[in-house]
């Protein structure tokens, strides 16, 4: 088997929606995402729309139906808004191919070669938990990486400072999760970051486990989490009870400024959950020294959390749509390499306190 790197980083996030028009609207105005491109009926695309949005090098892509008896129609009525493929770009689909095949665990699909608005674009799907898929792109007999069916358009957006995917975390069934982090790491050739026990991530109602794997020194990072069993029901199991089968949880964001980032979301509209003050007070007493002044941190909602490398700032939003299943983490390394073991206790009792309200605890 080759050692070398065959996967080179997440190319784009595309959900299904019910109206891709409204949340690239939502994107572009609330989240600083800016209009790349658009396939649809006006550029020969006869049964679904696409908006393709960029901030960074963040893509997102939102799909929706024309018809009622499209797949994508059902998907939506299934599991309500979320998302369906998580797209890696690859330097060469052939080598991919074969050294997926070669690993014996994963068999991806026949790679298919599509005209694109400035070259062509080769492709294979490969599935993974729930609905989801991971669609490999190679971009290398292209000009760009706007995707077969796409046509630039017009539109800049303010950013809002989001620069980077840092990872994007999976919900799989109880018992499952380890079964997917071999997915990954025997299939694909990732290899475990860390692993959390329901104790490391527990309130007194609800808890889950969770297992990071990543690919090539951090390129790409996927945190898989399943429920645990708590005197409560686990949010983790409230997701799979409203998205109906494992899904993608959340997509965290980066940003070199989180205080400007989360700042100007808050203006824009965008919600996120709210820290107990309680966490600030233990969090003056565990700090040694920040560059950020406390004060602002609690005022914005702002969680810190520290490692032997350094620390992270981070803020989880509200489910982005009527389902309590897809939400943003907004994320700050301070070389800190953690995913906030340390704050799952607060950010739990702060999901809980939404939970609650719900009448889902
Ligand atoms: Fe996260």
């Amino acid at each position: 088997m080759d050692d070398a790197p065959y996967l080179a980083k997440v190319d784009s996030v595309e959900f299904l929606v019910g109206s891709a028009k409204q949340w690239a609207y939502f994107h572009e105005k609330a989240m600083g995402f800016s209009p790349l491109a658009y396939a649809g009926p006006e550029t020969g695309v006869r049964d679904k729309v696409s908006y393709l949005m960029k901030q960074g090098d963040v893509k997102v892509i939102f799909t929706s139906y024309l018809n009622p008896d499209s797949p994508i129609a059902e998907h939506v009525r299934t599991h309500g808004d979320g998302v369906k493929d998580i797209s890696i770009e690859v330097p060469e689909i052939d080598r991919a191919v074969v050294e997926i095949g070669k690993r014996g665990m994963i068999k991806p699909g026949k790679i298919s070669t599509q005209e694109t608005h400035s070259g062509k674009m080769r492709v294979s799907v490969i599935p993974t938990y729930g609905e989801t898929v991971h669609t490999l792109k190679d971009f290398s007999d292209s000009s760009n990486t706007l995707p077969s069916g796409f046509e630039p358009i017009e539109g800049k957006s303010h950013g809002t400072g989001i620069g980077k995917i840092d990872h994007i975390v999976g919900n799989v069934d109880d018992r499952k999760m380890d079964s997917w982090a071999q997915y990954y790491i025997r299939g694909l050739g990732f290899e475990q970051l860390m692993s959390f026990e329901d104790k490391d991530i527990s309130t007194k109602y609800s808890a889950l486990r969770s297992k990071v794997v990543h690919y090539n020194d951090r390129s790409i990072i996927f945190p898989i989490n399943e429920p645990a069993l708590g005197l409560k029901k686990s949010q983790i199991q409230e997701y799979l009870d409203y998205y109906k089968t494992p899904g993608v949880q959340h997509v965290a964001l980066h940003t070199d400024d989180i205080i400007r980032t989360v700042t100007e979301l808050k203006e824009r509209g965008i919600e996120f959950l709210y820290t107990p003050g309680s966490y600030y007070d233990a969090l003056h007493k565990r700090v040694d020294h920040i560059d950020e002044d406390l004060d602002t941190l609690q005022k914005l909602n702002i969680l810190v959390d520290f490692d032997e490398f350094g620390y992270m700032l981070q803020i989880f939003t509200k489910p982005m749509g009527d389902r309590p299943t897809f939400f943003y983490e907004i994320i700050e390394r301070k070389g800190g390499r953690s995913f906030g073991k340390g704050n799952f206790k607060a950010l739990f009792e702060a999901i809980e306190t939404e939970q609650n309200k719900r009448g889902n605890l």
